[in-house]
């Protein structure tokens, strides 16, 4: 797909991938709509992409709320005339066991990672058939193979994937694509932004390898250049294919560590 000239809708922009993603759209010639809660932050990444002679417009909207998005997508529209990009981006993980984990905050990471994947997907459907646009939605490797721990949000993300699969087909007689990219870890501080369970703020993930952001963005922009359906997921999605028992051997050593912090 041609960037230059097109117009993207990045949920999550105020931060890690989406704002990656938006500076590198911007520097191909794309015009950006950056979404998220953090006006602050989303006006300060569109002023360095003006200043840059990107366009961007920063938009504040909640992908809980469809009336949020729906409010957003008129600004956007009101500003650039089309959409021809969705970056379903926004996201929230969760980091506990699913024995004491609230009900309140799987609602939250259900209503974030799923509820406004749908809300933001339902809204720019109109637009994207009229652009034959794109869809990619930003999944994780963790679909692929749940971590002990990460239970819930690789839930979420493994529904992700399945409404990719299914969505792509869908779409395809209107003449959207529908992408799927699952990252791996990645240092945009996703993990200190986390939900975490009772108990759980002083743990961290401990030893594990982490890309960066800025490259994990030009992933997802390649994603997008060539239309590629479904692709990450890297050492998680091979290994759970060849080896799943080992893989449950060398997480079950984290669970150890786990419990034996308790
Ligand atoms: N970093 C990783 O290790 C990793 C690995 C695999 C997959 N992922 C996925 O990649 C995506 C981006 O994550 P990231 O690493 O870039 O983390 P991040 O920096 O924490 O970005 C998350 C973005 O989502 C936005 N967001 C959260 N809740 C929202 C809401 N209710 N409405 C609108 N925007 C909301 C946040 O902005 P506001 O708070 O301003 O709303 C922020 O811009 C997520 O879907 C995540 O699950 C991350």
């Amino acid at each position: 797909m041609e960037i230059k000239g097109s117009v993207a809708f990045v949920t999550g922009a105020s931060s890690g991938f989406g704002a990656d993603v938006a500076r590198i759209l911007a520097g191909m010639g794309g015009r950006v709509v950056l979404v998220a809660r953090n006006l602050g932050a989303l006006e300060s990444l569109a002023a360095e992409i003006g200043s840059g002679g990107g366009e961007a417009l920063a938009i504040s909207a909640d992908v809980r709320e469809r009336a949020s998005l729906d409010s957003a997508l008129a600004a956007a529209l009101a500003r650039f005339g089309r959409i021809d990009i969705l970056v379903n981006n926004a996201g929230l993980g969760y980091f506990g066991p699913i024995e004491t984990m609230s009900m309140a905050d799987f609602d939250t990471l259900a209503r974030t990672n799923l509820y406004g994947l749908i809300n933001a997907t339902q809204a720019l459907i109109p637009e994207l058939r009229k652009s034959r646009g794109t869809i990619v939605n930003i999944s994780s490797g963790l679909a692929w193979r749940a971590l002990p721990l990460l239970t819930a949000y690789a839930g979420t993300k493994a529904m992700v994937n399945a409404i990719s699969d299914g969505l792509r087909l869908e779409l395809a007689p209107q003449g959207i694509k529908v992408l799927c990219y699952c990252p791996p870890a990645a240092d945009s501080g996703f993990g200190e932004r986390s939900l975490k369970g009772p108990g759980m703020e002083a743990r961290g993930m401990g030893g594990m390898r982490m890309a960066r952001s800025e490259d994990i963005a030009a992933r997802i922009v390649a994603v997008i250049r060539a239309g590629r359906r479904q692709s990450g997921g890297g050492f998680l999605r091979v290994m759970n294919f060849f080896a799943p028992r080992l893989l449950d051997r060398m997480f079950a050593g984290m669970m150890r560590s786990f419990g034996s912090q308790r």
